[in-house]
Formats: C-alpha cells, sequence, structure tokens
C-alpha cells in the first residue's frame, strides 16, 4: 500500500510538470485530486489495511494531497505566466508604424470666395441675403431699368421659361426685391448662382455671382470706391490698386468697371493683364434715380451704390485656374489643391 503512494506521487507530479496548458494541468487534477481520482480510491482502499495502520495511512495520503495541491497551485500559476507571456507577445502593436491617416475634405475653391467675399463685407456692416434662382423677367430686367426689347438685354444670353420667367442671368435682382421690401439705410450682399446660355474656357451656362448694394442718405461715389478698394485689398493682398473705368449698366449712372492691379505680375505687364497691368473684377456704380423710384424711394432723399462680380473670375485670378470648367469637373485631384490654402476662412 505504501508503495502505491509512492507510485501515485511519482505518476502525479510528473503529470502536473509535463501538462502544457492550464486545460491540461486541469485535466490531470482531475485524474489525481478529483472526487473519483487516483487519492480518492487510493483512501477507499483503507479498509484493507489491519486498523493499527490505518491512522498512519491515512495521514500519508492527506499530506500526499497537500503535497499535490501545492504542486498543482505553482504549476498552474506558471501555465498563467507562460500563457498571458505568449498572448501579449502576439498582440504586441507596434507603434512605430505610421498611422493610417483620415481622407479629409476640404472647401470647394468658389465656395472658399463666397465666404471670403462674405466675411470681408460683413465686417463691414453688410447683410447677406439670397433670392431665387428662377426669377421673374421683372426683377431680373424690368425693374432694373432693361425695358423689353432693351439693347441690354443682348449682353446676357437668358434662358428663358416662359415669356415673363426666366433662369435669372445676375444676383442683381435681389437689390430690387430687397428695396422692395425694405426702407433704408440698407447694405446687403447677394451671392448665388447666375445662368447664361454660354459655355467656352472662361464662361459656364451657370456661374456665381455677388451683388452688393448699399442705399441711404448722402452716399456717394468715394464710399463705393472706399468699399471696392478695401474689399481688393483683403481678398488679394495688401498691396493691391483699384481703377474705376467709365461703363455702362442700365441699372447704374454713372457707372464703372473695376480693374485690380494685376495680381500675378503685380502691375508690370504679363500674359494674364494681357500686358495691361489691370485685371477687371467687377461692374459698379451710383443707382440709378430711376431704379430707386421703381421701388417707391425717393432719389432726392437717398442714393446709393451698387456692384456686381463674378465669383469664377476671381478664383480663376486668385488661384490661377485657366479653365473655368475645372470649378465644375468634381476632379479631387483639383480639387484637393485647394485644402490647406490660407484665407479667411482658416
Ligand atoms: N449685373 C451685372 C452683370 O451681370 C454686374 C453689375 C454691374 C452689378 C453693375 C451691379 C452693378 O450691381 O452696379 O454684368
Amino acid at each position: 500500500m505504501l508503495n502505491r503512494v509512492e507510485e501515485i506521487r511519482k505518476s502525479a507530479l510528473a503529470a502536473c510538470a509535463q501538462a502544457a496548458s492550464v486545460k491540461e494541468l486541469e485535466q490531470a487534477r482531475v485524474k489525481f485530486l478529483g472526487k473519483k481520482g487516483e487519492l480518492t480510491l487510493l483512501l477507499r482502499s483503507t479498509g484493507q489495511l489491519p486498523p493499527e495502520e490505518r491512522p498512519k495511512f491515512g495521514r500519508l495520503v492527506n499530506e500526499l494531497r497537500d503535497e499535490l495541491e501545492a504542486a498543482w497551485n505553482q504549476r498552474e500559476e506558471q501555465l498563467f505566466r507562460e500563457e498571458e507571456e505568449r498572448r501579449l507577445q502576439a498582440e504586441t502593436i507596434d507603434v512605430t508604424l505610421p498611422g493610417r491617416t483620415i481622407a479629409r475634405g476640404s472647401v470647394h475653391p468658389i465656395t472658399r470666395i463666397i465666404e471670403e467675399t462674405k466675411a470681408i463685407f460683413m465686417y463691414m456692416g453688410y447683410e447677406v441675403v439670397e433670392g431665387p434662382e428662377v426669377e421673374w423677367d421683372y426683377y431680373n430686367f424690368e425693374a432694373l431699368n432693361i425695358p423689353p426689347d432693351h439693347p441690354a438685354r443682348d449682353m446676357q444670353d437668358t434662358f428663358f421659361i416662359t415669356e415673363e420667367l426666366l433662369l435669372r442671368s445676375q444676383t442683381s435682382p435681389v437689390q430690387v426685391r430687397v428695396m422692395e421690401k425694405r426702407q433704408p439705410p440698407i447694405r446687403i450682399l447677394a451671392p448665388g448662382k447666375v445662368y447664361r446660355a454660354d459655355s467656352d474656357i472662361t464662361h459656364s451656362p451657370m456661374f456665381h455671382q455677388i451683388e452688393g448694394l448699399v442705399v441711404d442718405r448722402g452716399i456717394t461715389f468715394a464710399d463705393l470706391k472706399g468699399t471696392l478698394e478695401l474689399f481688393a485689398r483683403r481678398m488679394f493682398g495688401p498691396d493691391i490698386k483699384i481703377r474705376l473705368r467709365p461703363s455702362y449698366f442700365p441699372f447704374t449712372e454713372p457707372s464703372a468697371e473695376v480693374d485690380v492691379s494685376c495680381i500675378i505680375c503685380r502691375g508690370a505687364g504679363c500674359r494674364v493683364c494681357k500686358d495691361t497691368g489691370w485685371l477687371e473684377i467687377l461692374g459698379s456704380g451710383m443707382v440709378d434715380p430711376r431704379v430707386l423710384k421703381g421701388v417707391g424711394y425717393d432719389p432726392q432723399e437717398v442714393s446709393g451704390f451698387a456692384f456686381g462680380m463674378g465669383v469664377e473670375r476671381i478664383a480663376m485670378l486668385k488661384y490661377g485656374v485657366n479653365d473655368i470648367r475645372l470649378f465644375f469637373e468634381n476632379d479631387v485631384r483639383f480639387l484637393a489643391q485647394f485644402g490647406s490654402q490660407g484665407g479667411l476662412l482658416c
């Protein structure tokens, strides 16, 4: 019997040492120390011994149980540690690997120019307003002093929907809509889409304009000039000069086209400014008394100035883009280049 105790001790300790995983160790524990395990069987055989030997045998078996339990605990701890180590090694993260970059969108260059322009004028106290793109002939032409058959209509190849309804060919109708509803003082900026049947590298059937209007008592041509000079400097740079050339628009009198000193060659003469040193950027003038009268204002009491600019033209000049169609093709290789460009938006 004593031999049997020693036999079990040896094979149990061997099984314990050989268990290669926590799972195997547990299986071996059940085999030796479990309810129906070897030690239990051994204790059951106590009855076969002469009575005087039984206490000693019982003590031996209990000592063996204590020894084996201690061995199992130790081995279990060791296996746990080993398994944990293996797991950590398998899951090691290489923190020196470069991270995955997130594709970041950017503001469309046209939106950017609109937002920058809005910021410049809002700083001067202008309110941003919008008007409909499907417009009445009345607002697009008639109220702006362009009666039917007026030759000025030829300047703009309009998309007509019906005799009286059209896609607005300019943002100027927003001037009239605002003046109809409000009394001076008025200081508004109206950006938006406009439409003309025209398409080549500098013209698109849909493009954007930004209209400005100021009406109050005592507004003069000097206010117009000062305002546009400030705008040009903020948009193109502090050393930019402006030049006003006499022009004609039916809704302004006098009218002026506004040039900025060439932002490419700074006035020295280049291909972009066609060696003139100047770039035309917008149309402007003092609001024609007939337009003021048409909305019920008294031209003896109030006066105003207005201006209108093409957003694509400004974007083309500012970013050196030579084909307007690039703005509308949605080619990310083109658009991504405007991602981190400076400006008021950043
Ligand atoms: N609406 C004109 C155009 O599309 C631009 C313009 C010129 C607007 C003079 C104005 C202005 O407000 O005063 O060509």
